[in-house]
């Protein structure tokens, strides 16, 4: 290649090999960072005024993403699982994974919310095969009441056994009974067998109701909906919780095997960090 150039800038004239000596030595373009991308760290971040979408408004949305990586890379997550992200929102989980999943390795993520996935298409690996957003139109009172499809009969559109890991974070914390009931079917049916979930939940037990009756935990869940509790009666989905030993009960019965069960303060304290099971699906 080079002596192809050189013997190509000797066939020249003079003024063209003044220009080539200028194009030679002029210094590169500055590189653009790819979309979504911050310009001094080059990690993936969607801008401020969106993170209200997802909760805290005031939740970094790159120091929150590496908590659910590492989450998930405690969990056993490689570079060439395949991992749903039931509920993504504004890709929190899926960007810090762009530069640690191999050419093996693959994310999906759906949620009701369109404006967030129109913000993860456009901004989180663009044109990579890899990773994929896809709205679902279910309703939700709380993140989509104009949605046409009920949750509680939705096939999530991934084939059976499709999956290494599957991800909700804070996602039951915001489902009515039957909604949740058909995405556990769902999460079971696309996990491969051995495959993983991993979900966030408000799990209520002794502690939780003692202390809500104190008013010493985040939330009290003093209000009975059909197989859930609510500790927000005038838009129940904004806040629910589950019996700790009847999503026990559930996971036994899809065969989901809980490896680990981290409760978190919010039973005991006016922080809202949540409780996650970690389970494995029966080979
Ligand atoms: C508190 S946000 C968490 C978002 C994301 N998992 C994260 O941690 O950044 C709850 C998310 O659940 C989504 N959601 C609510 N109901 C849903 C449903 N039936 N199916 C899929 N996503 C849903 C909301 O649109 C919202 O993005």
């Amino acid at each position: 290649m080079r002596a192809l150039l050189t013997s190509l800038k000797a066939l020249a004239p003079a003024p063209i090999k003044r220009a080539w000596r200028r194009f030679r030595t002029s210094p590169p373009a500055p590189a653009q960072p790819e979309r979504g991308r911050s310009d001094e760290t080059g990690a993936i971040s969607a801008p401020p005024e969106l993170w209200h979408l997802v909760g805290a408004a005031d939740a970094d949305f790159i120091r929150v993403g590496q908590g659910f990586k590492s989450l998930f890379l405690d969990a056993g997550l490689k570079p060439h699982h395949a991992l749903l992200d039931v509920g993504c929102g504004i890709g929190r989980a899926a960007a810090p994974l762009v530069d640690y999943l191999d050419e093996n390795g693959r994310y999906a993520g759906f949620d009701v919310m369109s404006e967030a996935i129109d913000w993860c298409r456009a901004n989180i690996a663009v044109g990579d095969p890899r990773f994929e957003f896809l709205h679902a139109d279910m309703h939700s009172d709380r993140y989509n009441p104009g949605g046409t499809q009920p949750a509680s009969a939705y096939i999530f559109p991934y084939p059976d056994a499709s999956f290494d890991y599957v991800w909700l974070g804070s996602v039951f914390t915001h489902l009515l009974a039957a909604d949740q009931a058909q995405f556990a079917r769902e999460i079971e049916r696309v996990l491969r067998p051995g495959g993983v979930s991993i979900i966030s939940w408000y799990l209520i037990d002794d502690e939780a109701r003692a202390n809500a009756g104190e008013g010493r935990a985040a939330f009290d869940f003093a209000h009975a909906l059909d197989g859930c509790w609510t500790a927000t009666p005038d838009l129940p989905e904004a806040v629910i919780g589950y019996d700790l030993q009847a999503v026990r009960d559930q996971y036994e019965a899809l065969g989901l095997d809980v490896l680990n069960q981290a409760l978190g303060v919010w039973r005991r304290e006016p922080l809202q960090d949540q409780d996650i099971i970690i389970a494995r699906k029966r080979a």
